[in-house]
């Protein structure tokens, strides 16, 4: 089989792995990650340059949004191939004279890694030779409080990423885990969930006879059930 040489020995951590490690001196100085994440969930993610265009519309979304995502106790770690100096001024470009869509002197306070070296990028798969073999590609891992990563999404160059998916993720992964169940197309706060499979044929005779509560049986493999809004948020959101 023809194998490309430049994609061989790419790393790529997987769903389920542990994040792996690395120390890197980022805008808010060094870190030690996953390790100072521990406890947190965590979306570390990587942009392909510094002073380029879709890139800064992101880390103004972003920043914007932080709050929305410290509220569900998940901080922000973004990483390019840049070095120091190129973020400490693309971000003070941004605070200074950038103003798109209503946002202005918008403040990045989230780390940002610098990677000349790009050891971490190729760590984590964000070196793509296909796309580019100089800038990351637009990379977004899911960590949770365990340093498991638990999501990937993986953006080219030219996309700039969808940000309410990103904080959508976050809320369906945290809503996964906290009521053991799945969340289905789409699914938003107080849309139904997916109930796991009944146990046994007694459960499942139950429940597509409708008589557990709050269930609805689409059929025998497919059960939904209502959890509100308000208990969603209430549970995921940090108090
Ligand atoms: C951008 O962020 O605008 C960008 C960066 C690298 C390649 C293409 C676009």
């Amino acid at each position: 089989m023809e194998t490309n040489k430049e994609t061989q020995n790419v790393s790529m951590p997987r769903i389920g792995d542990k994040a792996p490690s690395f120390k890197a001196v980022t805008t808010q100085g060094e870190i030690n990650f996953p390790e100072l994440y521990a406890g947190n969930w965590v979306i570390l993610f990587s942009h392909p340059a510094d002073f380029t265009p879709v890139c800064t519309s992101e880390f103004m979304t972003f920043a914007t949004m932080e709050s929305k995502f410290s509220e569900l106790n998940c901080k922000l770690v973004g990483l390019s191939v840049d070095g120091l100096y190129s973020h400490i001024a693309w971000l003070r470009t941004i605070k200074e004279k950038i103003e798109y869509k209503g946002m202005k002197n918008v403040e990045v306070k989230f780390p940002l890694i610098e990677d000349i070296t790009m050891e971490v990028a190729r760590k984590y798969g964000m070196m793509q030779p296909g796309e580019s073999s100089t800038k990351a590609v637009r990379a977004v891992f899911f960590i949770d409080p365990k340093s498991v990563i638990r999501a990937i999404i993986y953006y080219p160059l030219s996309l700039g990423r969808n940000f309410d998916e990103l904080l959508r993720v976050v809320m369906a992964l945290q809503t996964a885990d906290a009521f053991s169940v799945a969340t289905p197309a789409d699914w938003r706060p107080g849309d139904d969930v997916i109930v796991p499979p009944a146990g046994s044929c007694g459960v499942a005779k139950e429940r597509m006879e409708g008589k557990e509560k709050d269930v609805t049986c689409h059929d025998w493999f497919f059960c939904t059930r209502k959890i509100d809004k308000e208990k969603v948020l209430g549970t995921i959101k940090k108090k």
